[in-house]
């Protein structure tokens, strides 16, 4: 059964570009409501681990050094069908691909700096906010 819950960053890119305001937002028009949130940075080691899924990948190495280039922002949201809708909102992973209004068209500079995180699945938004929020953190 579809949760309620989906978990999102603010990538390293659209927090250098003073875009943190202008995506949440987004978020909030769109009818998400923020239920956990924190302004944080990653060590590579940490970034490695949460994308661990995509080891394998030839851009891993890229990916990881990017997400701990700066600080980002981590929120769980919620809405009715939040993961489809939420990665609706966000747009095609390349924001040259991403639909017209889509936080990437708006907000990304490229696949890899493409502004913002949205989960893949039900499990992995549970996955994802757990890495980053305590039981108490996440009402
Ligand atoms: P995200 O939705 O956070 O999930 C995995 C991330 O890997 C993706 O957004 C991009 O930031 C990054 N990514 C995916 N494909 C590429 C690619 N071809 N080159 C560089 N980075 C990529």
């Amino acid at each position: 059964m579809a949760t309620n819950r989906t978990f999102t960053m603010v990538k390293p890119d659209a927090v250098e570009a003073n875009n943190i305001g202008n995506i949440l937002a987004k978020i909030n028009e769109a009818g998400f409501r923020i239920v956990a949130m924190k302004y944080t940075r990653l060590s590579a080691e940490q970034a490695g681990k949460f994308y661990e899924v995509h080891s394998e990948r030839p851009f891993y190495g890229e990916l990881v050094e990017y997400m701990s280039s700066g600080p980002i922002v981590a929120a769980i949201l919620e809405k009715d069908n939040a993961v489809a809708d939420f990665r609706t909102l966000i747009g095609a992973t390349d924001p040259a691909e991403a639909a017209e209004g889509t936080i990437r068209a708006l907000y990304a500079e490229s696949k890899a700096k493409n502004a913002v995180h949205g989960s893949d699945s039900d499990e992995n938004a549970e996955i994802e906010g757990n890495f980053f929020f305590s039981q108490v953190e996440r009402p």
